[in-house]
């Protein structure tokens, strides 16, 4: 197929070039925002009185029949064409003929591809906003039949002081809530078009870019052409977003892997969401919080790969931004699996042992906090009743025992201010129960904050 250059070029393209050259094999997926894209530009031509009116007609039916026909199957974007948007414009020219040739008029492929990466994105962000709020309500429900259910709270891996689990649950909630913001940020900024900035100056055809911003659905439109072709910033912060998401989920991931081991046994996971293993009979591995996990690396890559493209790219549009699809697709594809599969491990692939934790809530010095505070309440300095505490603490493990082993006379032995009811304070419901500050852990707060989300996620 000749180029659309040829009678500028005295000889053809080396063939290997040309594969190096072509996007067609991933930017095929841009299809139906390229369509769209053009058929706005069409009707704008029209309007514009660039285009008869059926010229105009005669180019949007043709678009239209190829949209058709994909939709049907019946037509694929592949080689030798060089991307989805000479694709497009050869298959319009092969179906009505010379018409087809007028409609890149007062445009380029490069206000082009920017206007489909965008309309694509958008649709993506949307809909990673609604997988996202799904995976908010699976962890919603596992934090209201969890609020009285304690885990040990950990500082560097340290038992450090019991937790309602449901609160551990929601604090990811929080992280995700933030997740969602940021990607409605990004959508506001990736809602702006570029149509019209043709190749970097702009164009002298008669060109209406509110008109193809309004049929797109963009809010606005870049202010500057040359910015207008040469922004990849919406790309970057999305894939930033996406890269702390990830991060999100990869802290879950590992909690979930500890959680299922021997070791901890807090949870086990069901057979909807383990595998076996092919030698070890008695395995259940946790393959989807660990690929989870592995995979997390793949979405920072591509953001440090895209921040790396536009370092030192001058104005305007460099091919190098060619390069901008692969990684953002494959962000879309990896966030958007990783947020779906851990919404499906949450609801239906983990077992909390809830026995397993109460006991191991009752077998530590996670309650050693709520003893100094008992001395705080005699009106005892925290930082003596913290040495005091201290020094019980160090007795109890040279003789093995725990805080609540103590009798009340070796309490008092350190601390004559110790009482009887001391021992209610180091029960670990309660010392749950206590942390009543805003934001707590305490089982009001965390009631409290179970609603909240419960009318914000709209249950
Ligand atoms: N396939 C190209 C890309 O994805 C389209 C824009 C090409 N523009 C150009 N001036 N060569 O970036």
């Amino acid at each position: 197929m000749a180029k659309v250059w040829s009678k500028r070029f005295d000889n053809s393209l080396n063939p290997f070039i040309e594969k190096f050259n072509a996007s067609i094999l991933f930017d095929s997926k841009l299809i139906l925002e390229d369509l769209n894209c053009s058929i706005a530009h069409a009707k704008m031509l029209g309007k514009t009185k660039v285009l008869s009116s059926s010229e105009t007609v005669q180019i949007i039916n043709g678009l239209e029949n190829i949209k058709v026909q994909y939709l049907e199957g019946k037509f694929s974007p592949t080689p030798p064409s060089e991307d989805i948007h000479y694709c497009i414009e050869e298959k319009l020219i092969s179906l009505i003929g010379e018409t087809g040739k007028k409609l890149h008029t007062g445009r380029s492929r490069n206000d082009q591809v920017g206007t489909d990466i965008r309309l694509w994105l958008r649709k993506e962000i949307d809909n990673l906003e609604i997988l996202i709020t799904d995976l908010q309500k699976a962890f919603l429900n596992l934090a209201k039949s969890n609020i009285y259910t304690l885990i040990p709270g950990y500082t560097h891996m340290q038992r450090a002081q019991p937790l309602s689990l449901a609160h551990h649950i929601l604090a990811y909630l929080e992280m995700f809530e933030r997740d969602r913001e940021r990607f409605k940020e990004v959508r506001s900024r990736v809602n702006t078009s570029p149509l019209g900035a043709a190749a970097l100056a702009g164009t002298k055809i008669k060109i209406d870019r509110n008109f193809t911003a309004a049929e797109l659905g963009f809010e606005k439109i870049y202010k500057n052409s040359l910015d207008a072709v040469s922004d990849r910033d919406f790309c970057i912060e999305f894939v930033s977003a996406s890269a702390l998401l990830m991060s999100h989920l990869s802290k879950i991931s590992e909690e979930i892997i500890l959680w299922v081991t021997d070791e901890f046994s807090f949870a086990k996971l069901t057979d909807k969401c383990a595998t076996g293993s092919s030698l070890m009979p008695q395995k259940k591995n946790p393959d989807v919080p660990e690929l989870i996990r592995g995979k997390t690396g793949r979405v920072y890559g591509h953001l440090q790969a895209l921040l790396t493209m536009v370092k030192g790219v001058p104005l305007a549009y460099n091919k190098d931004f060619q390069e901008d699809k692969e990684s953002l697709f494959d962000t879309v594809e990896t966030v958007s699996s990783c947020v779906k599969a851990m919404t499906i491990l949450v609801d239906e692939g983990i077992e909390f042992n809830i026995k397993n934790l109460s006991d191991s809530v009752e077998n530590d010095f996670s309650n050693a906090t709520d003893l100094a505070d008992y001395l705080v309440g005699k009106q005892i300095p925290f930082r003596t009743a913290y040495q005091v505490v201290g020094e019980i603490v160090k007795y109890c493990i040279e003789r093995k025992v725990l805080l609540k082993n103590l009798k009340i006379d070796e309490f008092k032995k350190f601390h004559p201010d110790f009482e009887e009811d001391v021992f209610v304070d180091l029960e670990p419901f309660n010392v749950v129960k206590s942390r009543t500050s805003e934001g707590g852990t305490g089982f009001t707060q965390v009631e409290k904050e179970v609603n909240n989300w419960q009318k914000k996620l709209l249950l």
